[in-house]
């Protein structure tokens, strides 16, 4: 049963990484410079790097937030050499390049839902209770509760009408705490009590 503690499964680096309560981060993932929020999980091989996860998020096996873009146009050679200098004993490395992935984060509302193998791309910002097809390679901006799919991904439809999107939003139930959600568990099964409700 998962805890207050977050669970780190085998083989993960952490590096900067602020992880919630009943968080999960499954094995051969590497999370750096990460927020993820109460209840969140990875399910293992993620990449996940400057990125803010809400809470209740899920993050199927192998997706990759983030991924760094090598210097393809202002530079003349692409290779890492040039930034990873101490790697190669080519003196210090560029801390002004790191820094421009920095200044790129993804952001992830909550209750996201992110498919196997899809890849988020830099400077990204997901809604809240999006959906993110497997395979989906996002190179802009997803609206709260809409899915997307493909590569590019596009959206494919809503998941919910406009009026119903704003009742959940009102209800800010990923806000709740611990016991008041185990309180109201059964209620998450039935939509229109649960807005008619919470809303
Ligand atoms: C995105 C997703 C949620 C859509 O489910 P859905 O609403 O039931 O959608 P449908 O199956 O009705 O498909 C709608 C259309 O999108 C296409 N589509 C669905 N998923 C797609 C995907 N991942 N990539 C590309 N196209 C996809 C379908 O082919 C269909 O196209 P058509 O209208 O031309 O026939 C689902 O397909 C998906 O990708 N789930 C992720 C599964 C996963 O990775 N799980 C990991 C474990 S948690």
């Amino acid at each position: 049963m998962l805890n207050k503690k977050p669970n780190v499964h085998n083989n993960v680096i952490l590096t900067d990484a602020t992880l919630g309560e009943y968080t999960e981060v499954k094995s051969y993932s590497e999370l750096f410079d990460v927020n993820m929020g109460d209840f969140s999980y990875c399910a293992g091989y993620n990449q996940i790097y400057y990125a803010t996860i809400g809470k209740f998020c899920s993050i199927a096996t192998n997706v990759r937030i983030n991924p760094g873009n090598h210097p393809t146009y202002s530079r003349i050679a692409q290779h890492h050499f040039t930034y990873r200098r101490e790697l190669f004993g080519f003196g210090k490395d560029d801390d002004a390049f790191f820094n421009w992935r920095k200044e790129q984060p993804v952001v992830i509302g909550n209750d996201v839902w992110i498919g196997h193998n899809a890849i988020i791309m830099p400077g990204v910002t997901i809604g809240n209770g999006a959906v993110i097809g497997s395979g989906a390679v996002v190179t802009k901006d997803v609206l709260p509760y809409s899915i997307v799919v493909g590569v590019p991904a596009r959206q494919i439809k809503m998941r919910f009408s406009d009026d119903m999107i704003q009742k959940i939003e009102k209800t800010n139930w990923w806000n709740w705490d611990y016991e008041t959600i185990k309180n109201r568990i059964d209620d998450f099964s039935d939509m229109c009590s649960f807005i008619e409700k919470y809303s």
